[in-house]
């Protein structure tokens, strides 16, 4: 598991946001690095990031993150030809937009502290529908190698709980894949029967080779959810650890950013 740092603007074409959207209560889950509560605190927009890492590596996270950008970078120059460059004109403008959102993260971590919470899906920090939007970018659907489909189906129901309104997830499919995540349909099927609607739209944005695919999740007339379910004895399929490949030996550095 990668800890990346998408931009304001990154986050606001994965999930298509409109100012309206903008003017809600929203959770960013998993936060990792990205500056999008950055960027809403700066535009007076109300947002919280949730993410595990906010526990320990808080204060090196933004230095560790800006490593790890320029280790990528090196990485996008010799794999060019593996990404869609519609949305960054080439690895520099990416590199340097990434770390922008770095600094941005980790100047604003430093002064709103109270706005990133150390927790990890399936179970977080926050009540019942204490958001009105939830994102999700980068961790569900990607993952699907590494975290197993219970994973998936109690942290779709945790996003589901702790939202008023919607859960948006980008993207869909497979990381260093183009795939979709193989359990999606059994996904939306098992959250259609606690009354949680789903569709899938296409996003004005593209890195990776897959579709621009976005799922929205409506929670407004949702039912109740099961009640918290006691953990697997040995979930092996609920946690990936964080990996800093600028710190790993060049051996195993490989992989995507
Ligand atoms: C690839 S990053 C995505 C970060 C951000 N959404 C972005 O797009 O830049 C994946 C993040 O998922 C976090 N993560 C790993 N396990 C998690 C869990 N069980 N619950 C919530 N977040 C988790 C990692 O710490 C990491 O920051």
């Amino acid at each position: 598991m990668f800890v990346s740092a998408r931009s304001f603007e990154e986050y606001r074409a994965m999930f298509s946001l409109t100012d309206r959207d903008l003017s809600l209560r929203i959770l960013d889950c998993p936060g990792g690095a990205a500056g999008f509560v950055a960027g809403a605190g700066e535009r007076g927009i109300d947002a919280v990031a949730v993410d595990p890492v906010y526990g320990s590596d808080r204060e090196r996270l933004g230095e560790l993150t800006l490593k790890e950008n320029e280790h990528k970078h090196q990485e996008l120059l010799e794999r060019r030809e593996d990404f869609v460059w519609t949305w960054f004109d080439g690895p520099e403008q990416y590199t340097r937009s990434r770390s922008r959102a770095a600094r941005a993260f980790a100047a604003d971590i430093g002064k709103r502290s109270e706005r990133y919470v150390a927790g990890s899906l399936p179970r977080l920090p926050f009540a019942e529908r204490s958001f009105d939007l939830v994102l999700s970018s980068h961790l569900l659907f990607s993952y699907g190698r590494q975290l197993s489909e219970d994973f998936h189906r109690r942290s779709l129901l945790e996003l589901v709980r702790v939202s008023r309104w919607q859960v948006r997830l980008y993207p869909l499919f497979l990381h260093a894949d183009t795939r979709r995540y193989p359990a999606l349909d059994r996904m939306r099927a098992m959250l259609a029967g606690y009354g949680v609607t789903s569709r899938v739209e296409r996003v004005e944005y593209a890195f990776f080779r897959g579709e621009p695919e976005a799922l929205i999740l409506e929670c407004a007339e949702r039912s109740a959810l099961p009640k918290d379910e006691p953990e697997p004895v040995a979930d092996t399929g609920s946690h990936d650890p964080v990996r800093w490949r600028h710190l790993e030996s060049p051996a195993r550095s490989g992989g995507l950013p």
